[in-house]
């Protein structure tokens, strides 16, 4: 766990136009990893970046990337996205073991794929997916995602369920010894932040809680006093 909570702005709620502009911006606000949520029309409905525009925000990024896909074919695609070398890429557990393959053995090729870049392998959650399904695998990833909403598009609502969720991964990687990381995605705000904070939250995506916000840095340290504040409480308990 980290001692401070990682705020990693989406920039799939900013301003495509000028994306060196808005990459600073979250770099001066404070942010600690920039979001990228890659979306292939597929996996979800949406379609967002691919690899040249991801290629080019690392190249110009003084923050990790934390690369999130939401697609069908990670094991085809991922190298693609590795060539940069972000600091995370997560995938999502609902594409693993398509075409007769077992999920788990493609999740281990995808953790061995994935450090062998050189990068920190991250595993995604719908919020209807089980988190009892990480239970052969919790020990082989350094982040869990738990998704807040579900994937596809920026400014959903918070789904309440979700920080209970969050203390169900906290709870199965320590029975199993192991600390990921855990990241929590869609919907978050200083209040929202809250609830995840309490369970176990390390790492908090936010796209519209930082970007339509009129002090973005106001936003990111909202957002992260919040859930470190509900953290201590909760620890203290
Ligand atoms: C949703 C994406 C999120 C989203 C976050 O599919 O993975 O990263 O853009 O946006 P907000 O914080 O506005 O829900
Ligand atoms: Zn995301």
């Amino acid at each position: 766990m980290f001692d401070r909570i990682r705020i990693s702005p989406s920039i799939l709620s900013s301003d495509f136009m000028n994306l060196e502009r808005e990459v600073r911006s979250c770099e001066e606000a404070g942010a600690d990893w920039l979001h990228v949520d890659v979306m292939d029309g597929h996996f979800v409905p949406n379609l967002t970046i691919g690899v040249p525009v991801e290629s080019q925000l690392a190249s110009i990024a003084r923050i990790p990337l934390d690369v999130h896909l939401m697609i069908s074919n990670p094991l085809v695609q991922l190298p693609w996205f590795l060539t940069c070398k972000p600091a995370v890429v997560t995938v999502h557990w609902e594409a693993l073991g398509r075409d007769g393959a077992s999920a788990v053995d493609d999740a281990r090729e995808v953790v061995r794929i994935v450090h062998e870049a050189g990068s920190k392998a991250g595993i995604a959650l719908k919020p209807d997916t089980p988190v009892d399904v990480l239970a052969p695998t919790i020990d082989a990833w350094d982040m869990v995602l738990v998704m807040s909403v579900f994937p596809g598009f920026s400014g959903q609502s918070y789904i309440p369920e979700s920080a209970e969720r969050v203390g169900r991964v906290a709870a199965l990687a320590r029975a199993a010894g192991t600390a990921p990381l855990i990241q929590v995605d869609g919907g978050m705000n200083a209040t929202t932040a809250a609830y995840v904070g309490a369970q176990g939250a390390d790492v908090i995506v936010a796209g519209n809680g930082i970007f339509k916000a009129d002090d973005r840095a106001a936003a990111i340290e909202g957002i992260r006093c919040s859930a470190e504040r509900s953290r201590s409480a909760a620890k203290e308990a």
